[in-house]
């Protein structure tokens, strides 16, 4: 029994990249917090760094401004992730203010990070990179209402008595990156979204969207009654937490009439 236990656990932590995320705990973590929601940071960032005294920017500011930053995000991830390590690498063996990721108004309060003591090696550096190119992502998944597939969702939706979202993005548009960082994953919405839709998330690029809609550009909503073949509203275009708030709840009663 406690021979699997232990098995599982080794299984696990290779499996989520445990090695990059020990390195950051000792190494990093004294300084740079774990996630917080982009809206308290600049909250935080207007008040400046009074409400939250922060020694240094957030792992998922660092995450999210490696990610749109490094080299070119419509290249091959691949790619993106070796300019990333190459930049942290280097960004932790002489810090350099002008090198900035994360935006000036964000990290103006700080004071240039220092040198690290003892310098870290290749496979270290490698792992810790990955840990921090993947954390922001992670983190988007985890506090945002769950996405299915459009099959999934026509079945929940019949189920469930809910309407269904098809939100349109290209993985490269800033509009949506802004949408998934800011405004997906604020509590409000993702209570919103919970009660009354299932999430249906589609690369335009890659994939028809159903029911013969063209896509607006993006980022867009494609709004979908529950039988799933009546579309309710096409939209096009960023909305803020607010403005997101009152989509849905035209929507809602738009179904509701
Ligand atoms: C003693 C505190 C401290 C420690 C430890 C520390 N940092 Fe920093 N770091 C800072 C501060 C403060 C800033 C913001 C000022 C700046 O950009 O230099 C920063 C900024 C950064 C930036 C640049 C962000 C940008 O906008 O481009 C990166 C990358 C970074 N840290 C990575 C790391 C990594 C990786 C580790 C662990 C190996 C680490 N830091 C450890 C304090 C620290």
């Amino acid at each position: 029994m406690k021979k699997i236990f232990w098995l599982i656990l080794l299984g696990g932590s290779m499996l989520f990249g445990m090695e990059g995320k020990e390195i950051f705990d000792v190494k990093c973590a004294s300084c740079h917090s774990y996630y917080i929601p982009l809206s308290e940071l600049k909250k935080n960032a207007q008040s400046n760094n009074t409400l939250l005294k922060l020694k240094a920017p957030t792992l998922n500011q660092l995450s999210f401004g490696v990610r749109l930053n490094i080299g070119d995000i419509k290249a091959d991830e691949e790619s993106q992730r070796l300019e990333a390590e190459e930049f942290i690498e280097k960004y932790i063996a002489a810090p350099d203010r002008k090198k900035n990721v994360v935006p000036p108004e964000m990290t103006k309060f700080f004071t240039t990070m220092p040198d690290i003591k003892e310098p870290l090696d290749e496979d270290e550096i490698e792992a810790l990179s990955n840990f921090i190119f993947d954390y922001g992502e992670a983190m988007m998944i985890e506090h945002s209402a769950p996405f299915v597939s459009f099959e999934k969702a026509k079945e929940l939706a019949k189920q469930e008595d809910k309407i269904i979202m098809i939100r349109g993005i290209l993985p490269y548009c800033k509009w949506c990156i802004k949408m998934d960082r800011e405004v997906m994953v604020e509590k409000e919405v993702v209570e919103a979204l919970l009660k009354d839709f299932v999430v249906v998330k589609t690369d335009v690029a890659l994939e028809k969207l159903p029911l013969g809609m063209k896509s607006l550009g993006t980022p867009s909503f494609y709004f979908i009654d529950k039988d799933g073949t009546t579309v309710i509203a096409q939209i096009q275009g960023y909305r803020d937490k607010q403005e997101f708030l009152e989509l849905l709840s035209t929507i809602r009663q738009k179904v509701k009439q």
